[in-house]
Order: structure tokens, then sequence, then C-alpha cells
């Protein structure tokens, strides 16, 4: 005998609510490729250095064809990224739009959070895959956009914070960095928070360690750059393996719920540190709860941590997989079970949680 369900009662206006949000979902999905367009073909920088430009001057001074800039141009006023002026047909870029999507020294700079947001779209197919058998997917298998989008998206912050507020927020830190300290940043990634330190503290030694080794070539390129590459050195290793001992200050940016074994990276932190050093984690802002985190940071990064952080740790050996959004208290779990005493937040961001932990 089937049973009959009864009806739910569907409330029409809201379902055209939703339906109508969705499409502004849509243009918003499909508008990380056209930002990432923006940026890559210099649309954004031509428009932020004029007054207002046509579609035709504006593919002319980018190298462009009118026809697709014209419609690129289109789908940007229509989301408020661009201004359109309709009695001169001429487009412009607000002053705000403008420091978001060409000043890259702002901590308001957007066109990496939008790049690895399409990097991470691409791989979407495999992480699909991965989500019928369970198997991870390592960092190092994403396309070049997660990468160097990671690295674009995170500099602003660690611009913003690092030195000013971070490294000042530890316990007698500041102290050892100017005096000469012994520092390792590991998953460092492209290096964007070792150079930084290392162009702070001009009488300390930085180690930046990754397991990626396409990011450490990268690394010892922005090092060059930097022009510190005589006191940062860039090598391959993972997070539990990583050479050295005596570091007065280990830092992990945006990586530990990356790891499979956090716990045994902890581990080793504790081995490599003095007795007196200091270990800094900076995490992906979080509250405890899943409630905590229904809002929009929590909604870009729970679909990176299904996307990029969870594949990524699942692919190593332990497969903890803490996720983006594992919160303080999860984190200061995995801190004391690797040994350490000592564990509180020192400073957050709408973005970041920074935790000291000590021996
Ligand atoms: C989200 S990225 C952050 C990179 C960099 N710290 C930054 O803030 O720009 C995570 C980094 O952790 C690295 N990673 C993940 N698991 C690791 C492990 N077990 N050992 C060393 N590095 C690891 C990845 O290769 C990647 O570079």
């Amino acid at each position: 005998m089937s049973i009959i369900e009864p009806a739910v009662e569907v409330d029409g206006e809201k379902l055209m609510q939703f339906v109508f949000r969705a499409v502004d979902e849509v243009g918003a999905a499909l508008n990380a490729a056209l930002v990432v367009m923006g940026d890559k073909l210099g649309l954004y920088r031509a428009l932020a250095g004029a007054r207002g430009l046509s579609s035709a001057e504006l593919a002319e001074r980018t190298g462009t064809s009118e026809r697709y800039v014209r419609e690129w141009l289109n789908a940007q006023a229509a989301g408020g990224f661009v201004s359109y002026d309709a009695a001169s047909g001429c487009y412009s870029l607000p002053p705000e739009q403008a420091v978001a999507l060409t000043d890259s020294d702002s901590p308001a700079y957007l066109p990496g959070f939008f790049q690895i947001a399409l990097g991470s779209v691409i791989d979407s197919p495999k992480i699909m895959e991965k989500a019928r058998s369970g198997v991870g997917f390592g960092w190092h298998e994403h396309v070049h956009d997660v990468h160097e989008g990671c690295e674009r998206f995170f500099r602003p912050g660690y611009n913003a914070h690092l030195i000013v507020e971070w490294l000042p927020a530890l316990d007698g830190v500041v102290e050892k960095l100017e005096r000469g300290a012994l520092v390792a940043d590991i998953g460092c990634g492209h290096g964007a928070s070792t150079i930084l330190m290392a162009q702070a503290y001009a009488n300390s030694t930085f180690a930046g360690f990754d397991y990626h080794d396409r990011s450490i070539e990268t690394a010892r390129g922005r090092a060059q750059e930097a022009e510190v590459a005589e006191r940062v050195g860039f090598n391959i290793a993972p997070a539990a393996q990583y050479p050295g001992a005596g570091y007065d200050l280990v830092t992990m940016f945006d990586c530990l719920h990356d790891m499979g074994d956090p716990v045994g990276a902890a581990h080793h932190v504790l081995q490599t540190l003095r007795p007196d050093g200091t270990w800094m984690i900076v995490e992906p802002h979080a509250g405890d709860r899943v409630q905590d985190n229904l809002n929009p940071v929590g909604r870009a990064y729970y679909a990176f941590s299904t996307l990029l952080c969870t594949p990524a740790s699942l692919s190593q050996e332990g497969g903890l997989a803490l996720g983006a959004q594992a919160g303080e208290t999860r984190i200061r779990e995995v801190v004391q079970a690797g040994g350490f005493t000592h564990f509180r937040r020192v400073a957050e961001t709408p973005f970041n949680l920074v935790f000291e932990a000590r021996p």
C-alpha cells in the first residue's frame, strides 16, 4: 500500500523571489570569469585611468576586439561594476571600484578573490568525481589560477594587517624580530607572507616551506624581485618534516586546515621551535558552529572549502579535513593535541583569525 504525501503548499511569491535571487546569482557566477577577463586584458586599468570611454576607445587602448569589449562593458554596467552614461554612450569606473579592481596595494583589492574562485570552478568537475569516491584532490593538482589567485587574494590582507597588527599582538615577538630571529613560514605558497616579514625585519632570517614544488619555484622568483633572497630561503618540504631547528617563530598562513595531519604538523612545530618560541597560526575567520558561519564570508569559505580545502586535506595522509570553517575550538584541539600548552586568539579581521601557540 502506498502512502500519499499531503501536498506541500508552495508560496508563489516566495518562489518567484527565490527565482529572481537565483538570476542574480547566475549573473554573479558568470561575473567571476568576466572580472578575471577584465583584469587580465587590462580593461579595468584602462577604465580607471580615464574619465569615460566608449567601447571602441577601450578596445583600442587595450588592443582588444570592440565587439567583445562592448558586451563585457554592458555586463559590467548591469552588475554595478562599471557606470554607463546613456547620453554619451561612455563607460567609467567609479573611484571605489577603481580601487577594488586595480589597486593591488589596497586591502580592498579583489581580482585575486575572483581568480581563485574561477580556478576553483574550472576544477569543479574533478571535485565532483572525488565527491562520489571520497578520494582527495591535492592543492598541487589545481589549475594555476588557484595558486596565483590565492596569492593575490591573501596578499592585500597580509599587507594591511601582518606587520602592524598581527605580529605586534604576539607576546615579545616583534622585539625578537627586530634584534634578529630565525623564522619558518610553513605552507608558504608563493611566499607573500614570508617576503613581507623579511622586508619589515632586516636583521632576521626566513625559511619558507611548502610541499608544492611550483609554488616554491614562484616564491624564489618573488624573493629575487623583492631583493630579499639573501635572507629568505624557499624550499620544498611537507609541514611535518621541514628541516631546521631553534626557530624563534613559526608561522602558518591559511594552510593548517588544508593539511591531512595538522596534529602531526603541530608536533613537528613543537620539535623545531625554541622553548621560548612562538607559533602564529592564521586561519580563515569562522565561528565554532555551522549557524555562526551562515553569512556571506562563511558562504564563500564553505564553497572554497568544498572545492579546495577539504579535498586537499583528504588527499594527504591523515585526511583529517578540518575544512576552512573549522573555528577556534577545533584549531585549539589540534594545537593542544600537538603538545602545545598555551593557545590564545590574538587578532581577527572579517576574513581571518590569528592565534598564538607556545610550548
Ligand atoms: C591556501 S594556500 C595558502 C598559501 C600561503 N600560505 C598564503 O597564505 O598565500 C595553502 C598552502 O598550503 C600548502 N600545503 C598544504 N598541505 C601542506 C602540507 N602538508 N605541507 C606543506 N604545505 C602544505 C599548499 O601547497 C598551499 O600552498
